[in-house]
């Protein structure tokens, strides 16, 4: 008698246990993606780390569509590009401080019917000068392309990225975005945007398949002003100096993996963590010395 009961026992909890699992229909499957179809759009492509990403990326067999400045250098690295990895490549030359390009670059990827799955926001530029001699075109110009251009990219390609079970937005950001900093004032401040934007963007988008990184490098050497800036600055401030290559490696990396905040390098980690800890008073003080002083010296 005891023995049955025991038997009965185990055998309520399989069936139990079975009624547990979780079922899979095949209605429930969300259908696979054939990757090799997909696009990855990125913005500043042409050069720097746009151009370093846009390689990482081929190389990984993910179709890459450029868009720069009205550029030669653009159609000659599509086809180095289609040569080298085998993917298919195309480019548009726009400016992205226009709001017609930005409708540009929607009615380009509609009419070709790229799909595309992965969007990095990675043109951008900065500059070291005192707010007071600064021209309206020099701030509007941070302003236009650091922020603006960046939202309403994401806003025009949303509906595009959301057509695929798997999405991905990478928007570039700095290390200077963890501080005010005087004689650069704008771009710390377009940067720490893009940083709040991407996070609240991410939150929102959660259950939607879409993940938004944002990317905070630290110096790397790409254009003559930024490589002359670099050489004045100090061991402290060359500390999270990293290769495009490498940060695209654990930019893409991380975004498949999708991190929302991806510090690339353990220097920028080590600064990143000293930003973080001190307070704005001391921050903004100390790096705003710093890059008065880099100014002079520049003079
Ligand atoms: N370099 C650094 O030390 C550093 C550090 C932290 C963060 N970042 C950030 O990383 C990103 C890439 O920097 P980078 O140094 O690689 O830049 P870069 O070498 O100066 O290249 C800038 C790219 O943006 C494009 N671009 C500039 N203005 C544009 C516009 N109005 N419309 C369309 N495209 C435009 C350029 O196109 P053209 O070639 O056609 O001019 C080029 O492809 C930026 O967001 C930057 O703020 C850089």
């Amino acid at each position: 008698m005891i023995r049955f009961f025991w038997w009965y026992n185990i055998k309520l909890l399989v069936i139990w246990g079975f009624k547990k699992l979780p079922v899979k229909h095949s209605s429930n499957k969300k259908p696979m993606e054939d990757s090799n179809t997909n696009y990855a759009l990125i913005t500043g492509a042409s050069r720097g780390l746009g151009k370093a990403l846009a390689f990482e990326l081929a190389g990984r067999k993910v179709n890459v569509l450029l868009v720069a400045l009205p550029n030669e250098g653009l159609s000659y690295l599509c086809k180095q590009i289609k040569d080298e990895f085998g993917v298919d490549s195309d480019y548009l030359e726009a400016d992205l401080t226009k709001r017609e390009d930005i409708f540009r670059i929607k009615g380009w990827v509609t009419e070709k019917y790229y799909k595309v799955n992965i969007l990095i926001n990675n043109a951008g530029v900065g500059g070291t000068m005192a707010f007071k001699e600064s021209s309206i075109d020099y701030l509007e110009n941070i302003i236009d392309l650091n922020i603006r251009a960046l939202v309403l990219l994401i806003h025009q390609l949303l509906p595009e990225l959301k057509r695929h079970d798997n999405a991905y937005i990478l928007n570039v950001s700095s290390m200077l975005s963890f501080s005010p900093i005087g004689y650069k004032t704008i771009y710390p401040a377009s940067k720490s945007f893009i940083y709040y934007c991407s996070r609240g963007l991410n939150e929102e988008l959660k259950k939607s398949g879409i993940s938004v990184s944002v990317l905070h490098p630290g110096p790397m050497k790409t254009n003559a002003d930024v490589r002359k800036r670099i050489g004045r600055q100090g061991l402290f401030g060359k500390m999270g100096l990293l290769s495009v290559e490498k940060v695209a490696i654990i930019a893409v990396s991380k975004m498949f993996k999708r991190k929302p905040v991806i510090v690339p390098g353990f220097g920028n980690y080590i600064n990143w963590f000293f930003l973080k800890v001190f307070p704005d008073s001391i921050k903004v003080s100390v790096l705003s010395k710093k890059v008065l002083r880099e100014t002079k010296t520049q003079q």
